[in-house]
């Protein structure tokens, strides 16, 4: 048996539970001074606090000494576009020039040229490159992730992306759960074509990727110019019909009425919101919908932040997530997105933390065995340089993370 202990934790910081907390409860969370947590073949056997961990028998019992140091749960990072072709940095000077994310996707930029060097990618050095990011999330302290396609937006191409995902998730040892965004954009391909291609989407693609057991989630890009919320609704539908748990990238940019579609098809999360209104807000609310917020894309779109303290109030579960992608959020830096959730979206650091821990966790089906540190769940934890949780929402642009242990193990030092 593989067994670890780690003692001197100066704080253990946890939220607690199987789903995703709303209102005042994500601000509740598990604070325990002086623990000790008890790891069993990769599960969380038990935690205390002082010196009864001594009672342990130590045979075969590796042990790690926290030096009074804060630990966490492991991270979870809910929404990324991990597998992607090339990069954008090009854009750059377009939008000092005054271009903006839109001008240049109808332009035929931005995830259009995505699509075409996915398109161009061989199938492992998309692998490769994807690997590479889930190592650097690693050192982050990121344990767990959500990975999107979509820069396919043909058969071939969004098979391939999603190939790449599950075999991430077979051979890294984070957990890798996944999405189909085959609405990501409409193909230059259809540009004359918008219900050939969501009939493709519907017909051909979701029951394809389904069968092939592909993806976990069906997400649509709900926005002005892009998909409108009834094309939305119809695709999500249609994911729906074989399987696929619905999302949505809603409000991001404007709003036209993809948060509002939540309840209705009852998506697991909607993702940005940064412009949602107070009808959106209600629909996530009545819908149990997660609200998946990605403050580095606020950040490098130089645009507002979504209303999180409106939704905290609404009782909406709140989430955040890097977003990571090549055009609006070129980061894996989730130490970042807890920054800026503190500081733009005025989140305690206790919410905070339950927002890329748990609600991530349910944000993405994984809250029954991430997201906590609680007997029974993965041994997913993060050992910080920092001796509280103010800390992590206080220090910034510094990799905070000391260790990260993964299933029990040590992956990161
Ligand atoms: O979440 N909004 C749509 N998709 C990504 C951006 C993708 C890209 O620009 O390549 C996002 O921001
Ligand atoms: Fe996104």
């Amino acid at each position: 048996m593989n067994r670890l202990l780690i003692h001197n934790i100066g704080l253990l910081a946890t939220p607690t539970g199987s789903a995703a907390k709303a209102g005042p409860a994500q601000g509740q969370i598990l604070l325990q001074n002086n623990a000790w947590i008890l790891a069993e073949d990769g599960l969380i056997k038990q935690t205390g606090t002082g010196d009864s961990w001594q009672q342990i028998p130590q045979e075969d019992l590796s042990l790690i000494d926290a030096g009074g140091k804060l630990v966490t749960p492991g991270l979870v990072d809910a929404h990324t576009h991990l597998i992607f072709g090339g990069w954008r940095q090009n854009e750059l000077g377009l939008k000092l020039h005054g271009a903006t994310y839109l001008d240049i996707l109808a332009g035929g930029g931005g995830i259009l040229s995505t699509v075409r060097a996915t398109r161009e990618a061989t199938e492992e050095s998309l692998y490769q490159k994807a690997k590479e990011a889930l190592d650097e999330m690693l050192t982050l302290g990121i344990t767990s992730m959500e990975a999107k396609s979509g820069y396919g937006l043909d058969r071939e191409t969004e098979l391939k992306q999603l190939r790449v995902i599950r075999r991430l998730g077979r051979e890294h040892c984070m957990d890798v759960r996944s999405t189909f965004l085959g609405a990501h954009a409409l193909p230059e391909d259809y540009k004359d074509d918008r219900e050939g291609y969501i009939r493709f989407l519907c017909e051909e693609m979701i029951p394809e990727v389904a069968a092939e057991g592909l993806a976990d989630y069906c997400d649509v890009f709900c926005e002005k110019g892009v998909f409108t919320a009834e094309e939305s609704r119809v695709i999500l539908e249609a994911g729906k019909k074989h399987g696929l748990i619905p999302k949505i990238h809603a409000d991001e940019i404007e709003a036209i009425g993809g948060s509002e579609l939540t309840a209705d098809v009852k998506a697991i999360s909607a993702e940005h919101l940064i412009v949602c209104q107070p009808s959106g807000i209600k629909a996530l609310a009545e819908g149990g919908t997660i609200a998946c917020l990605l403050p580095a894309t606020s950040f490098y779109l130089g645009a507002t932040y979504a209303p999180a303290r409106d939704m905290i109030e609404a009782g909406v579960p709140v989430a955040a997530a890097t977003d990571f992608n090549p055009g609006s959020c070129p980061s894996l830096n989730i130490q970042l997105v807890m920054n800026l959730a503190c500081l733009k979206y005025r989140m305690t650091p206790e919410e905070m933390l339950t927002a890329v821990t748990l609600n991530a966790a349910a944000a993405i089906g994984l809250a029954e065995k991430a997201g906590s540190v609680e007997p029974g769940k993965q041994a997913d934890l993060v050992l910080w340089n920092a001796p509280d949780l103010d800390y992590l929402g206080y220090r910034m642009g510094s990799n905070l993370v000391n260790t990260v242990i993964k299933n029990g193990n040590i992956v990161h030092h």
